[in-house]
């Protein structure tokens, strides 16, 4: 009997300097909440609170631990040859009021500075063992104080941002060289101000998101053009914002009106964000008419989408150079008319979306699907529509429910999966990908999850007040991959 050569798992070597990376992010892992005179943020708020809107009515006020236990998770980082590690600072904790008007400083007399010193610990140790690190800015982590004067909602926390940025960059860029400004806007967007299901917990239905997404698109353009014209030229790094996006497929794929749904999805998700920032400074045409027409419908005087003046647009277009891709899962779109003029972002867009049910759920009650060859189409699509970009993905991941066991088969099959998804994707469809992330290092406070999402390479036992790292199957895989820079498979 003859088998296909194709059959036989062949070395997939990725290409030379390709970077391997895992993800973290301070709230989620830090603790030390109120450490060394860290100011409050949106999630110290909203945890402290209660009111069951997060798993347990959990917190992270303790979380891993990383703000005292760097040196634990830098073992891991060296035991899976990191090339890269990517990490937010915590905006609160360097800044605690949120401004530049006060830095957070220990003491009077020599300003030690100790959120400053904890990154630069940090910072200097991943370069001391060859790591390189990527450094988000904002991370989901408002401080509480701007959040009281408005937050997102407000054009004033444009220039906010942009002092605070400018302050990182000032602090450590002469280190890092490569800087992500915020951590998926576009899910920040829906989840806190348009769902209220995050911080800070008021849903705005119809409105919310439009008008944080609009500011959070200027306040990053903002930053990278101070990056741009006053710390490049010396620090010669680069600057980029993360967006997260799904894979959608038409739910029935013969269906014009489906197809068109499953693209209309594709645009609200990513392209509301990728256009304007990569392309020409503005939102997607068909975006703007449909807001526009919902919202004339709904007896609204103007959009509920806002518009960026010509000002805002050069400002805007241009103003990343690279682009950050974080994709969990896939999704089908249905048309679905809203004739009723109901309110929220979705039936703007006039679409329903729903998993294919034959997709395995990573664990019960879990919204991430398993669909590696999603990752490859979505890599594909942002090659098409964005003139073949640099792209790094600095989330991928797959969260087992607790108790997880640390032989993570099932998982590891899905990550094994998914980089023989990279790899037809540089190869086969050309697209220049050149850095993988998982997300995460750690088992961490997964939002309105808490803990019972464990999305780590590393098990830590939260019940234990040394809370200890150890290995999942997953992980020594992945030091394998990294190590051999490719994996064994088949196209
Ligand atoms: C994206 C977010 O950036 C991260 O904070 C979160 O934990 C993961 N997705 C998993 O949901």
């Amino acid at each position: 009997m003859a088998f296909s050569s194709s059959s036989n798992p062949e070395e997939l070597t990725f290409p030379e300097g390709f970077g391997w990376g895992a993800s973290t992010a301070a709230y989620q892992v830090e603790g030390g909440w109120d450490a060394d005179g860290k100011g409050p943020n949106v999630w110290d708020t909203f945890t402290h609170q209660g009111g069951d809107r997060v798993f347990r009515n959990q917190t992270a006020d303790v979380a891993c631990g990383s703000y005292t236990l760097w040196e634990e998770d830098l073992k891991c980082i060296k035991q899976l040859g990191l090339t890269h590690y990517r990490f937010s600072l915590s905006w609160s904790r360097l800044l605690p009021d949120g401004t530049t008007g006060f830095i957070n400083q220990k003491g009077n007399c020599f300003l030690k500075i100790e959120g400053i010193d904890y990154y630069n610990k940090m910072i200097d140790d991943l370069l001391a063992n060859g790591v390189i690190p990527i450094v988000t800015l904002y991370h989901f982590d408002l401080p509480q104080h701007l959040e009281d004067q408005g937050g997102w909602k407000t054009g004033a926390i444009v220039e906010v941002f942009d002092a605070y940025a400018q302050f990182c960059f000032g602090t450590f860029g002469d280190r890092v060289k490569l800087w992500i400004t915020i951590n998926e806007p576009n899910v920040l967007a829906v989840l806190a101000y348009e769902k209220g299901l995050f911080p800070p917990g008021v849903p705005n239905l119809g409105t919310g998101a439009y008008q944080t997404a609009h500011n959070m698109i200027k306040a990053h353009a903002k930053a990278w053009h101070s990056y741009d014209s006053l710390f490049r030229k010396k620090q010669n790094g680069q600057v980029s914002i993360a967006l997260f996006s799904p894979w959608v497929e038409p739910s029935n794929p013969t269906s014009i009106a489906d197809q068109e749904a499953a693209k209309r999805v594709m645009t609200m998700a990513l392209d509301s964000f990728a256009k304007p920032i990569f392309i020409d400074g503005d939102y997607p045409a068909e975006l703007k008419s449909r807001v526009a027409a919902m919202s004339k419908k709904q007896g609204y005087p103007s959009s509920r989408l806002p518009e960026f003046t010509e000002e805002e647009k050069k400002m805007i277009k241009g103003s990343a150079d690279f682009f950050v891709i974080h994709y969990y899962t896939s999704a089908l779109a249905q048309h679905q008319e809203n004739s009723g003029g109901e309110l929220n972002i979705l039936k703007d867009i006039e679409v329903e979306i729903f998993p294919d049910p034959s997709w395995q759920v990573s664990h019960p009650g879990s919204w991430v699907r398993v669909v590696p060859w999603g990752l490859r189409k979505l890599l594909k699509y942002i090659k098409d529509t964005y003139n073949n970009p640099v792209i790094y993905i600095t989330e991928n991941g797959f969260p087992q429910g607790d108790p997880a066991p640390l032989d993570d088969t099932r998982r590891w099959e899905y990550f094994r999966q998914t980089i023989q998804e990279l790899y037809k994707a540089i190869h086969l469809d050309k697209v220049n990908l050149q850095l993988y992330c998982v997300w995460s290092l750690l088992d961490n406070f997964e939002w309105t999850e808490g803990y019972s999402f464990k999305f780590g390479l590393y098990q830590v036992d939260f019940e234990n007040p040394a809370l200890p790292r150890v290995p999942y199957k997953s992980a020594m895989e992945y030091a394998k991959v990294i190590q051999n820079n490719g994996i064994k498979g088949s196209l």
